[in-house]
């Protein structure tokens, strides 16, 4: 009895140990990719997690972990369609994409400078649609679901502050086009659908322009 109890006792500390040396890290998959096809996370997204605003790469530093696990899943199944991040998730396994989502989401928030503030009326069309939004249509403001100053709230509305104006606008024209429909709720493709190309230029010049604070979540 006590040697099977024995046998038992080691054995589960061979599958401690396995499952330990089979955990990947997050911090080494984004510096180096995963040795089978994916490149590594930081050639794009910078070393710091900020991205690089000329290339419509976001920031990925401090976004929430079930949001990027979410985006990591919707690249992955299709239903956020974008030639460069589609091969890159499919290639994740579930476990990758968790020790990923959990590395980009504990690193601190970087000090990027904010684009500058967009002029006259842009200005005014951009910051009326974020904190009023435009009842004549029938559109909630952007601060309604992203929070004061775009930072953020919880698992479901990512930050907006800290995100180049490119990026912005091509997720905004993504959910008019329809190649991202990965949103609960159809919430951003009702709230796209209401904007014109002048807004959506005007919206995200201005949160482009917004200093990105870290969101409830993240302050200590
Ligand atoms: C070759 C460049 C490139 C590489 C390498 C790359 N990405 Fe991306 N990533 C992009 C681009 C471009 C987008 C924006 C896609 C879009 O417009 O929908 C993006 C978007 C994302 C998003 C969505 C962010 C948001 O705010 O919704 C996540 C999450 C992400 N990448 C994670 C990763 C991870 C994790 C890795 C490494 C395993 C990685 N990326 C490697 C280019 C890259
Ligand atoms: C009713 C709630 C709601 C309102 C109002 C709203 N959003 Fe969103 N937004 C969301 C949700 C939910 C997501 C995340 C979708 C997903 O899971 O990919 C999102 C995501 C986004 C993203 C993608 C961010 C990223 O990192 O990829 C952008 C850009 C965006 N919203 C812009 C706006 C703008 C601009 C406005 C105002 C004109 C606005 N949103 C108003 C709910 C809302």
């Amino acid at each position: 009895m006590n040697a099977l109890r024995a046998t038992l006792i080691i054995f589960c500390m061979l599958c401690a140990a396995d499952a330990l040396a089979d955990t990947p890290n997050g911090a080494t998959l984004a510096q180096q990719g995963n040795g089978h096809g994916v490149a590594p996370c930081m050639a794009c997204h910078g070393a710091d997690g900020s991205g690089q605003a000329a290339a419509a790469f976001p920031r990925l530093a401090g976004l929430s972990q079930a949001y990027l696990r979410k985006q990591l899943d919707d690249f992955a199944n299709g239903s956020r369609v974008n030639a460069t991040m589609q091969p890159v998730a499919s290639e994740l396994s579930d476990v990758e994409r968790d020790a990923l989502s959990e590395y980009y989401s504990k690193l601190p928030l970087p000090a990027a400078t904010p684009s500058p503030a967009p002029n006259g009326e842009v200005a005014q069309l951009g910051q009326r649609l974020a904190t009023r939004g435009r009842w004549s249509n029938a559109l909630p403001a952007c601060e309604q679901c992203h929070g004061p100053d775009g930072v953020g709230v919880g698992d479901h509305f990512p930050p907006l502050s800290g995100q180049s104006a490119v990026y912005l606008s091509n997720q905004l024209h993504a959910w008019q086009q329809g190649s991202r429909h990965n949103d609960p709720l159809r919430l951003m493709q009702s709230v796209s659908g209401k904007l014109s190309d002048d807004d959506v230029a005007a919206i995200s010049a201005w949160y482009a322009s917004q200093p990105s604070v870290p969101s409830k979540e993240q302050q200590p």
